[in-house]
């Protein structure tokens, strides 16, 4: 049976009283694919929404952290304070933070590392740019984030990555990734971890797809075979639509 994870991630909206508000109307929900649905709040909104949500099996997490455990880096989040919150996810290498405040393959390496030894399960997004996809240059440049990304983790490890493959070109566009180039493109990220670790960690690893996906395109994306859910932004602000994607996802399940 193939598994999935719906993950909204809210960027920078909505007020902590929002985040509460949001919870208890998701909760209210009684998903039965409860465990499969995750929100990535804003770090101010997290010990709040994780109240809102305790009891639905509805996971919840950041998305961003630093990489040290603490020190002087001002205005920065460590592994640590995520901890002590409860949080189970955390995006790392989102496009836009890799656009806009510098992330690198090596800093999102470096933070991966952090999330794995404190058993927060990392989503770790990789995409190319409209103009690497123009160039038809999509395999080589994400195979080259994956290869950079996952230096130094082991199988074991590997395997408890969480992949959202989001073409940049396709987020907060409205334009989504055909369900065949979504597939191809996350079937191409699941045979770079065959060929860097072995099948077994391949198949059991989720790839998600992530770009424009909401209520009316979400079970065609989720039914293609490598897709194991979606990384979703502004359809997860929302609950009817966000929890519209859950419900096609626990149909297919
Ligand atoms: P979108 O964002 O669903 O608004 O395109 C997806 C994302 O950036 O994770």
């Amino acid at each position: 049976m193939k598994k999935f994870l719906i993950a909204g991630n809210w960027k920078m909206n909505k007020t902590t009283a929002e985040a509460i508000e949001f919870g208890n109307e998701i909760k209210a929900k009684g998903f039965s694919n409860a465990k499969d649905v995750a929100i990535l709040a804003p770090f101010t909104q997290l010990t709040e929404l994780g109240k809102a949500l305790e009891g639905s099996g509805i996971g919840f997490g950041a998305q961003n952290v630093h990489f040290e455990p603490s020190g002087a880096f001002t205005g920065e989040i460590s592994v640590p304070m995520l901890q002590e919150i409860g949080v189970g996810y955390c995006i790392v290498g989102h496009s836009e933070r890799r656009e806009y405040f510098g992330e690198t393959d090596q800093t999102v390496n470096a933070k991966l590392k952090a999330l794995l030894q404190a058993g927060i399960t990392p989503i770790l997004c990789v995409g190319e740019s409209l103009e690497v996809r123009e160039g038809k240059g999509e395999q080589t440049f994400v195979a080259g984030q994956l290869i950079a990304d996952f230096e130094g983790i082991s199988a074991a490890d590997a395997a408890k990555i969480v992949i959202a493959y989001e073409p940049i070109w396709a987020i907060g566009t409205g334009k989504t990734a055909t369900p065949d180039q979504a597939e191809e493109m996350c079937a191409f990220i699941r045979g770079v971890m065959g060929g860097t670790y072995d099948n077994g960690t391949a198949d059991s690893m989720l790839i998600l797809y992530g770009g424009s996906m909401k209520p009316s395109n979400a079970a065609e994306l989720l039914a293609k075979p490598d897709i194991n859910g979606g990384l979703i932004g502004g359809a997860s602000l929302k609950v009817d639509d966000f929890a519209a994607i859950v419900d096609a996802a626990a149909a297919l399940a």
